[in-house]
């Protein structure tokens, strides 16, 4: 691999095509409702991950799998047009590129049902081949929508590198606790952070308690996402960051946009803190454009929302870090 396409951070991840419906309301189970608005984009935590990280400024490469098909050209080249280097996406003739369909209501509540396709067929050996790109670079970035087995391999891989490990755990599922002590920090929602941990996140609290549990287990830190706001743990302290009032849009990619956002602060030196306000920004931002793609904001838009706003504000017992 020549020197000049050495990313600072590498994603191994999901790409889909995302086809989005927004209507007034979502529809119950067994109903037929009618939206309003059509949106067909690039999507997938991985592929929004490495534009979230581009947009950021990053040198950014990916590693996953698209079908032969005219979406999976299409998600290249628009990757391709983002800056992301795709020369780790293998083109599997044996699958159709993965596909979400997103419902989204006018407050701003989802549903979505996905076809994950060719990244289901991402494999360790897609990812030893990759094993160079990802040596070389600061941070890698992995979410569970491949195979555990890929997510694995790339995150041993970096850890033997000296890089960061930075574990988005979407879609929810159990972790090994092999896997869990090679991650360095790990940005669970609720949702997920039941799963792995059996505690219901329901306020800062309860976010704390899981966050300790996955401490406990040998991770880094972590950055639980609560009703409320983000905790942000280590051993170094905490640090609660209430939600932003923003005009909602969507919240679709907004997890993308925070774990990218993170994985950018570190490939920069920043700090725990620094980095998780930062993303905490990007994710804000994130929420105000439908869709995931159209709302990953670039380093101009995090940089002049940060300037314009300030600090969080941190609450007494939370300005720990
Ligand atoms: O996190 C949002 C993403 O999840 C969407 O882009 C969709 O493709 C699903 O993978």
């Amino acid at each position: 691999m020549a020197s000049d396409v050495r990313a600072d951070i590498v994603v191994v991840g999901g790409i889909n095509t995302d086809f989005l419906v927004q209507g007034s309301r979502l529809p119950g189970p067994g109903e037929h409702a009618e939206g309003h608005l059509f949106l067909e984009g690039l999507g997938g935590k991985g592929a929004n991950g490495a534009v979230g990280a581009a947009r950021l400024g990053a040198r950014v490469a990916l590693v996953g799998r698209v079908g032969m098909d005219a979406r999976g050209r299409a998600l290249l080249e628009q990757l391709e047009g983002e800056g992301v280097d795709t020369g780790a996406v293998v083109r599997d003739p044996g699958a159709t590129t993965g596909v979400s369909l997103e419902m989204v209501d006018e407050e701003g509540g989802t549903q979505s049902l996905g076809a994950p396709g060719a990244n289901r067929r991402l494999t360790r050996d897609d990812v030893l081949r990759a094993e160079e790109r990802i040596s070389l670079a600061r941070v890698l970035l992995v979410q569970l929508e491949v195979p555990l087995e890929a997510v694995s391999a790339a995150v041993h891989i970096a850890r033997a590198a000296g890089l960061r490990v930075v574990l988005d755990p979407a879609p929810a599922r159990e972790l090994s606790e092999d896997l869990l002590e090679a991650v360095h920090v790990i940005r669970p929602n609720a949702d997920e952070a039941r799963v792995l941990t059996g505690v219901d996140v329901v306020d800062r609290t309860s976010a704390r308690r899981a966050a300790e549990n996955l401490l406990r287990r040998g991770v880094g830190a972590a950055v639980v996402a609560a009703p409320g706001g983000s905790l942000v743990l280590s051993s170094e302290g905490e640090l609660w960051l209430p939600d932003r009032r923003v005009e909602l849009a969507d919240t679709t990619g907004a997890g993308d946009a925070f774990s990218a956002a993170l994985a950018v602060a570190f490939s920069e030196g920043k700090t725990l803190a620094e980095a998780a306000r930062f993303a905490h920004e990007a994710s804000a931002l994130a929420t105000m454009r439908l869709g995931a793609f159209g709302g990953l904001p670039t380093r101009d838009q995090v940089e002049s929302r940060l300037a314009r706003l300030g600090p969080v504000a941190l609450s007494p017992d939370g300005a720990r870090m």
